[in-house]
């Protein structure tokens, strides 16, 4: 099922989620739904926040873009519970970044290259690898819903300011994008 994106000015998607416990309740089932929401909204991750869920869980499909990025091919990860240790000692690097929660902005974000992460998947075993490059930058931003930020808190405060219509726009319920949305306000299209 197809459950609507929480758009910027939803509560949900500042609050520090809370980790999955094996009882919850249909988890299997809410993975499903993130991944045919993400797929349906053409995004390379998600996370539950997004879905209005405050827990620690994530969906990753960076094969979608392996065209231009080999190294990614065949990636997919359901992460729940992770633990993400940023190395401080990588470089950074720089690229656009986008979110389903933030239709039509884009903005440049400055990361390191180079994380541990340690998570469950889907079958509840554990991982623990040193992730590099693209796919780094993609757990990162994922990661960052899970702790109630989003990518535009990354941008300096001109880039922001200038994103500052657009914002105001999303918390009033204007939004045009082409997948389902949940906005503070009732949605206006424009
Ligand atoms: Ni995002």
């Amino acid at each position: 099922m197809i459950l609507p994106i929480y758009i910027y000015g939803q509560p949900v998607l500042r609050k520090v989620a809370k980790p999955i416990t094996p009882d919850y309740p249909n988890l299997k089932e809410l993975i499903q739904n993130m991944k045919e929401t993400m797929y349906a909204s053409d995004g390379i991750g998600i996370a539950a926040p997004q879905v209005g869920l405050d827990v620690r869980l994530i969906y990753i499909d960076v094969d979608v873009i392996a065209q231009s990025r080999p190294e990614l091919k065949d990636i997919r990860m359901v992460l729940i519970n992770p633990e993400l240790e940023v190395d401080e000692s990588s470089k950074t690097v720089t690229a656009e970044e986008g979110c389903l929660s933030l239709p039509g902005i884009h903005e440049n974000v400055t990361r390191h290259d180079r994380i541990r992460l340690k998570w469950l998947d889907e079958n509840w075993r554990p991982h623990d690898e040193v992730i590099e490059g693209y796919l780094a930058r993609v757990v990162q931003h994922e990661y960052d819903h899970l702790e109630g930020h989003m990518f535009i808190d990354h941008v300096s405060a001109i880039r922001k300011q200038l994103n500052r219509g657009k914002l105001n726009n999303m918390v009033e319920g204007k939004v045009d994008c082409d997948y389902r949305v949940k906005t503070v306000r009732p949605q206006r299209r424009r």
